[in-house]
């Protein structure tokens, strides 16, 4: 069963059109790649889904509902979280605060009550950080709760950023390059995580430069290419693609 269905979506920036005409969808349970070189429209495409952006023309449908018209707040509201290219923890708050801000934009109280430390109840106050303590947990990072999160190693933020889009509850996670900034040790790490969450029944798409841990991790992978789809299968399959194969040559970043 299709989780995300993304259908004929267009995106123009003047005269570049930065998403040309792309469909795909993800079926629920996997964990779904987005590759192509710089510039290909990967992180448009995210920002199409997200609600980022507003698209020129084209469907979205998310457990068969149409969102593509929606506001960023309502498409996270329907289950759907992210992490951006660029690492964006809030500074001055420890690792437990961050992910507790992302739980509060589910709670009553709502998400600038948690930026502000505005008064929640006292029982939702407790249930957010149990909550946020046991994604801590889950993402391995327990021991550094109390840390200012922006003092952690790279590999660390990134884990409290997903501990953060995981506190919404969400049933999509859509990573933007995890792996930007890592070595390759954290990238192992952050790869591993990634197959820890979508353990727990969580749908993947993610972007990724990185292309072991693409090839190691995804179930299926769409291939761009100056914003169209190129391409679109199983790893093994992705990987003896001759059209795949040739933009990768031709790109310094592969
Ligand atoms: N807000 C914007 N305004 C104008 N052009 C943009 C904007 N965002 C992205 N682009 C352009 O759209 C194309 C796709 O960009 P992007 O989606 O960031 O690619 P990728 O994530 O695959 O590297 C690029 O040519 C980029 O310069
Ligand atoms: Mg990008």
């Amino acid at each position: 069963m299709a989780l995300l269905e993304v259908t004929n979506v267009n995106k123009r920036f003047g005269g570049l059109h930065a998403v040309n005409d792309v469909t795909f969808s993800v079926e629920k349970g996997m964990i779904k790649a987005v590759i192509g070189p710089n510039g290909a429209g990967k992180t448009t495409l995210f920002n199409l889904i997200s609600g980022n952006l507003p698209l020129n023309s084209g469907k979205v449908l998310f457990d068969s509902k149409e969102i593509q018209a929606l506001q960023p707040h309502q498409i996270a509201n329907c289950g759907i979280s992210r992490t951006f290219q660029n690492i964006k923890l809030f500074p001055g708050m420890t690792a437990l605060e961050n992910v507790m801000v992302g739980r509060h934009t589910q709670s009553r109280a709502g998400f600038f009550a948690g930026m502000f430390h505005l008064p929640t109840s006292w029982s939702e106050e407790k249930e957010i950080r149990n909550k946020s303590l046991e994604l801590l947990d889950l993402l391995e990072i327990e021991q550094f709760a109390d840390a200012e999160a922006t003092s952690l190693a790279f590999g660390q933020q990134r884990a409290v950023e997903f501990a953060r889009a995981l506190a919404s509850d969400p049933q999509l996670l859509l990573l933007d390059e995890p792996a930007a900034g890592l070595n390759i040790y954290e990238t192992a790490e952050i790869a591993r995580l990634i197959t820890k969450i979508q353990s727990q029944g969580i749908t993947v798409l993610l972007v990724e430069h990185d292309m072991s841990l693409v090839m190691d991790i995804s179930d299926e992978i769409v291939v761009l290419s100056f914003g169209r789809k190129i391409a679109e299968d199983q790893p093994s399959a992705i990987q003896k693609n001759k059209e795949v194969i040739q933009i990768y040559l031709g790109d310094d970043d592969a």
